[in-house]
């Protein structure tokens, strides 16, 4: 029907939409759009895993950032938002830190994976967050060291990847401040460095033909363990409140948004199911909410039509 050409740039036309991580919540609370977020200065990807750029996209590694920094605390919900995306891929979190100060971090160097979602129920972590309104929502782990803190959010488009250096990093880093009670995450990788060209995640040249999406697991290894170092609440009623303090780092004055979380819940008794949750309470998780997960002290069924399925140590959705 169309000219080859024409049907050829209709099809590129689809597929090379590009995209940014622009706003994150915590616990359901934002400090705004692209608010302590080092936006880069276009939605292009990057595809050379070697570079500095795979820290924290371009120029991404520049200090001071005059970024603000936002403050959440060891064990809080983050949700992210990214610009709407057809590529298929994995979406995952890594922390670089504690740092005294997050604005003066490159994120060159060492981090820990403490997030990751790649193909869930014949679905790559893309389209789920697309059902969404592009979110992705995890937990940070409840043992974390007080400090600064870069919090890099990477989604991996692989409809390039059957070409070697043609899979597309989009990589977006906030500035977290972190109040939490101790503890490390193991095991950390470099930033350059972990990721190679030619890792069977990255450069995939069977992509459309025969290749298994469910064998898929994200560049950078497993999702880090993290210990405990106070331990968890144990009192019977658990109540959160939440503040969300932002600081400009470049005017050093306090912009602060006050609020409090609705999250207030009554812990009823405690158990390990398979989704790795260590509580229950009653109640039902809606389509894509959070049902398990180290810490997570929600209620763990599913609404109908759907399985807690676990995403990782700290989270686990119903899908
Ligand atoms: C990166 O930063 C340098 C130095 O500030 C600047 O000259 C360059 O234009 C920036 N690159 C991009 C792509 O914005
Ligand atoms: C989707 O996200 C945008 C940007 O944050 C927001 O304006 C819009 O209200 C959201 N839509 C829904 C249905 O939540």
């Amino acid at each position: 029907m169309y000219p080859l050409a024409l049907t050829i740039a209709l099809f590129v036309g689809v597929t090379t939409a590009h995209q940014n991580f622009h706003q994150l919540w915590v616990n359901g609370v934002t400090p705004g759009y692209q608010v302590g977020i080092r936006m880069p200065p276009s939605n292009n990807p990057v595809t050379d895993v070697t570079s500095n750029d795979i820290t924290c996209n371009v120029n991404g590694s520049k200090v001071p950032s005059g970024i603000a920094t936002v403050a959440v605390k060891a064990g809080d919900t983050i949700q992210v938002q990214w610009d709407s995306s057809t590529h298929p891929g994995p979406i995952t979190h890594m922390l670089y830190g504690p740092v005294s100060d997050a604005s003066m971090a490159t994120g060159v160097g060492s981090w820990t994976k403490i997030d990751e979602q790649d193909y869930v129920n014949g679905k790559w972590a893309n389209e789920i967050m697309e059902a969404v309104n592009m979110t992705h929502e995890f937990r940070l782990p409840s043992s974390l060291a007080s400090g600064d803190y870069l919090l890099r959010s990477e989604m991996l488009a692989l409809h390039g990847s059957q070409t070697l250096g043609g899979a597309q990093f989009y990589i977006g880093c906030a500035q977290i401040r972190v109040t939490g009670p101790g503890g490390s995450c193991s095991p950390s990788i470099q930033l350059p460095g972990a990721y190679k060209a030619t890792d069977n995640n990255i450069y995939i040249s069977n992509f459309y033909y025969g290749f298994d999406p469910t064998t898929y697991t994200a560049p950078g290894g497993p999702v880090a363990t993290c210990g405990e170092s106070g331990g968890g609440p144990s009192s019977a009623k658990l109540a959160t409140t939440s503040t969300l303090d932002v600081k400009s780092s470049s005017t050093g004055k306090p912009m602060t948004t006050t609020s409090t979380s609705k999250v207030t819940t009554t812990l009823v008794t405690s158990k390990t199911t398979s989704a790795g949750t260590t509580s229950t309470v009653t109640g039902t998780v809606g389509k894509y909410g959070q049902c398990g997960g180290t810490g997570y002290v929600g209620p763990t069924a599913c609404v109908a039509g759907t399985t807690c399925a676990k995403q990782n140590e700290y989270y686990a959705q119903c899908l």
